[in-house]
């Protein structure tokens, strides 16, 4: 055996069981305190089973408590459960266009021929395989999103269906074209943030998933579970829970202390994820409107900020948008026009735990 590897743990000493029971994308077998909402999603599902058409669903709330998990839970049992209504599950941070999204959509029923081939005759394909069943169609992170034609056409010429649109924005939906609203109609369903108690519990049952019993020391997983909820975002506490285990595999111990989440919490925090909903209400009022209007000149966005009910002056305003700008949460661009000199404003992406 090469001497290099001797002192470190073999694999069967690792403190995991299960590391990928802590992927951002793993679904746990059970998902506590979110049956309520579980139960809406299946409810606006159900009458695709009986050959009826489907509800449609607005489902919004902040980053990280459960809403794709949720979700994709549903689709996961309705899979098990029939052939007949077919699941697609879109993230539209990844396909933001009609053609992106057509081109998955054929990728996800195994239709493989696509080279070439234009967005419409895709949509065929597509309206084809679908019309002879049923479909449940999520799109999420919905606010991403550059064109609407493909949720016109899917409305238009899929017969039986329900459409879930997710997002962390619940204003989101005002904004949309009369045109798609008004035949959308979906039905609002709403996640809120757990509570201390909710977060560790989670964690705990996680914990059960993906380490070895009885590693980890109780000091060490109420400073995790602390910090989760602060943060209020199950996902940190995952990120977290796992970088505690590695700081505690790099020292070749079997338990995991308060000495590895403390490592863990500076990792955290050398990635200086802010997450938006940490931001106080006016802040995160102005920063969506950003969003939703990113690229405007500062004076409109004022005069739309005023016009949806802000009451801040333009100096504040203006004072507001600086702070945003130094967080990262947007960036401003000085020019000259017409006007004279203004600065048009940009939206970031914040960065998420998810693109590390
Ligand atoms: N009630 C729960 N039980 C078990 N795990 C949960 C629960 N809620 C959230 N999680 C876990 O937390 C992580 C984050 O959840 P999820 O990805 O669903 O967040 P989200 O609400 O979609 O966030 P975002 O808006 O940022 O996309 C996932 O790994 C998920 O499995
Ligand atoms: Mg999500």
């Amino acid at each position: 055996m090469s001497t290099l590897f001797k002192d470190m743990l073999s694999s069967d000493e690792s403190v995991f069981k299960n590391e990928d029971a802590l992927d951002f994308d793993y679904i746990p077998k059970l998902m506590p305190f979110r049956e309520t909402q579980q139960s809406y999603v299946a409810a606006c599902i159900a009458p695709l089973l009986q050959g009826r058409n489907g509800k449609n669903l607005f489902i919004s709330g902040a980053p990280g408590i459960g809403k794709t998990a949720a979700v994709r839970w549903v689709l996961r049992d309705l899979e098990e459960e029939t052939d007949e209504v077919v699941p697609i599950y879109i993230n539209c941070w990844q396909k933001n266009t009609t053609y992106k999204i057509m081109l998955e959509i054929c990728d996800q029923l195994g239709y493989k021929f696509t080279h070439n081939k234009k967005t419409e005759e895709l949509f065929a394909v597509i309206k084809d395989i679908l019309n002879k069943k049923a479909a449940v169609f999520v799109f999420d992170e919905i606010d991403k999103i550059q064109d609407f034609d493909f949720l016109y056409t899917i409305m238009e010429e899929i017969y039986k269906k329900s459409i879930i649109l997710i997002t962390n924005f619940k204003e989101w939906m005002a904004e949309l074209d009369q045109r798609i609203k008004s035949r959308l109609t979906p039905e609002p369903l709403q996640f809120r943030q757990y509570n201390p108690a909710e977060t560790d519990k989670i964690l705990r049952k996680r914990i059960d998933y993906a380490f070895v019993p009885g590693v980890w020391e109780d000091s060490a997983l109420r400073l995790i579970s602390k910090k989760t909820s602060d943060i209020k975002d199950i996902r940190s506490g995952l990120y977290l829970l796992r970088q505690s285990g590695l700081a505690a595999e790099d020292r070749s111990s079997r338990k995991i202390g308060e000495g590895h989440a403390k490592v863990a919490l500076e990792k955290l925090d050398e990635f200086t994820i802010k997450g938006s909903d940490q931001l106080e209400d006016e802040t995160k009022f102005i920063l969506d409107l950003v969003k939703q209007k990113s690229g405007s000149r500062i004076g409109d966005l004022h005069r739309m900020y005023l016009q949806k009910g802000g009451h801040s002056s333009y100096k504040s305003f203006r004072r507001k948008i600086t702070k945003l700008e130094e967080s990262k949460f947007i960036t401003l661009e000085r020019v000259t026009d017409k006007t004279g000199n203004t600065s048009i404003v940009k939206y970031n992406n914040v960065k998420k735990l998810t693109d590390f």
